[in-house]
């Protein structure tokens, strides 16, 4: 009984202390933010589980500032300043948080994307950085590889049209997306999900998941889903793993000893240090999973946009420069350049947080002191519509605010869609570059609408640093125009 006594008064006292320190010792105590936030981080465990955490934290930098403390030990920032000295400064800003542990794949086996620690992820980055540079990715052959697999969505979409059926443009976007990445890691045994077949189970099974409990609960209860993991198993198993297709995509094309000279699996298989197969498999397996739903999403959302009555003017500019130009580089048209940006802006598919933490000694953050090890982020969501000085009317979607000279310098530093810094997205080159050719090709040809039958919602649902259309369908009519 004693016993029991003394392990209540210690768990009393310690709960005392804490908020004790939480509300009156503490660093952060200065900065502002809901009351209840500085004694436990309830309130944002229960936005992360209901898929709200982007937009509860959006409604607290609308009421507090450009510095929010979401938990006793996390703070949001909401200020490109505040982003660069997150991200950037001093070799690619602070540590990653172990958040990234979920990301490893294949029990466990770290890749470039989950590593924590920055030494690391630079030797895995350096690996393959030059196979992502821009002069790389916009080679003659490794573009002619994205116009192929751009010239099936546009045939497959052709097809439907002539049938006069609506589009299924969110799976077909994803094919796409799938045939391009995996063609870039391991060409010739890339997938061509877009005709169908065994390929399009890979498109399902990786659009069709909803992770996002399932991802909060390994994030902040590993040990309790290892267990629940474990006991789930069998069943499993019995009813067809759910995770087959791809990784065993992988797994068994990172055992083939011919891919082609220009792929990241090549270089990978090349290397003079010795890569244990396993690892490769896991950076490969990141890369593709990292190159679907993001650029999938993004076209979904961007060319659902395009498709309702209040874009027509949009789509009718970006029709006439694409018919007036057939032979310009792809970088040199402005507007679609400018459409693709206004896309990411409001519909980055990563529109998340993404979690950093302070190092040794604290850092001052918007004139706050930070202490070490307190978790700090900036999420891509607040960045493109917080300072309204820089994107006036921030929800609307204009693409010609990209074109003006003015304020050009702001609206890049804060333009978060593919992250900041040596961590940002490496695979941003080649995403841009299949969003423009896609669009490109279906602009020049066609006149897009949302389809009658369409019913579906589009509201953006958030996923674990992603997000996507709530319903996954987006049904478009595409008619043909005259050049
Ligand atoms: C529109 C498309 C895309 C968007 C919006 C996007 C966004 C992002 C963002 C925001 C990050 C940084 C996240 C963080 O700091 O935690 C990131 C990292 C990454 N992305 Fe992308 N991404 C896209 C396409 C791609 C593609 C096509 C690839 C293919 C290789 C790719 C591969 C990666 C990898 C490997 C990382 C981790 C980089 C590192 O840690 O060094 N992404 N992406």
């Amino acid at each position: 009984m004693l016993a029991v006594n003394l392990l209540l008064a210690g768990l009393l006292a310690r709960a005392v202390y804490l908020l004790y320190y939480r509300l009156l010792i503490s660093s952060l105590r200065h900065i502002p933010g809901p009351f209840i936030s500085r004694l436990t981080r309830l309130p944002l465990t229960y936005h992360e589980y209901n898929a709200n955490r982007r937009l509860y934290l959006h409604d607290l930098h609308k009421r507090y500032g450009p510095a929010v403390r979401i938990a006793p030990d996390e703070v949001s920032f909401a200020t490109a300043e505040a982003a660069k000295q997150i991200y950037s400064i001093g070799g690619s800003g602070y540590e990653k948080t172990h958040f990234y542990d979920i990301f490893a794949n294949f029990d466990g086996v770290k890749n470039m994307f989950s590593t924590i620690y920055k030494g690391e992820h630079a030797e895995r980055r350096k690996r393959v950085a030059d196979r992502f540079t821009k002069m790389y990715v916009m080679q003659p052959h490794i573009m002619a590889v994205v116009e192929e697999h751009v010239h099936a969505f546009v045939s497959r979409v052709g097809q439907l049209a002539a049938a006069k059926n609506s589009v299924n443009i969110y799976i077909y976007l994803h094919a796409f997306a799938l045939d391009c990445i995996t063609h870039y890691l391991f060409h010739p045994y890339g997938t061509h999900s877009i005709d169908g077949g065994e390929d399009m189970k890979k498109v399902e099974e990786l659009c069709y998941y909803d992770s996002i409990r399932d991802r909060y609960t390994e994030v902040h209860f590993p040990r309790l889903h290892k267990f629940f993991d474990i006991c789930a198993r069998p069943f499993r198993e019995r009813r067809g793993s759910q995770s087959g297709y791809v990784l065993n995509l992988v797994r068994e094309t990172c055992a083939k000893s011919d891919p082609e000279e220009s792929t990241v699996l090549y270089r990978y298989q090349t290397m003079k240090e010795d890569i244990p197969p396993l690892e490769i498999a896991s950076e490969i397996m990141d890369q593709l999973v990292a190159g679907i739903e993001t650029t999938g999403d993004a076209l979904c959302f961007l060319l659902w946009h395009l498709s309702l009555p209040e874009s027509a003017a949009i789509q009718e500019r970006l029709r006439s420069e694409l018919q007036q130009n057939t032979v310009t580089a792809i970088d040199d048209l402005r507007y679609l350049d400018a459409v693709v940006q206004e896309g990411l802006r409001v519909y980055g598919p990563a529109p998340m947080s993404f979690p950093r933490v302070v190092p040794n000694e604290g850092r001052v953050l918007e004139g706050y002191f930070v202490p070490a090890g307190t978790v700090v982020s900036c999420q891509a969501w607040t960045l493109h519509r917080f300072d309204t000085v820089t994107f006036p009317n921030p929800e609307a979607f204009i693409p010609e605010r990209w074109l003006q000279e003015e304020g050009r310098l702001e609206r890049n530093r804060l333009f978060f869609a593919f992250g900041a810094g040596g961590r940002g997205c490496i695979g941003k080159n080649l995403a841009t570059l299949e969003m423009k050719v896609l669009l490109r090709e279906i602009y020049s040809t066609y006149k897009t609408s949302v389809a009658p039958d369409m019913k579906g919602s589009m509201e953006i649902s958030d996923q674990i640093v992603a997000s996507r259309p709530k319903d996954q369908i987006c049904l478009l009519s595409f008619e043909a125009t005259e050049a």
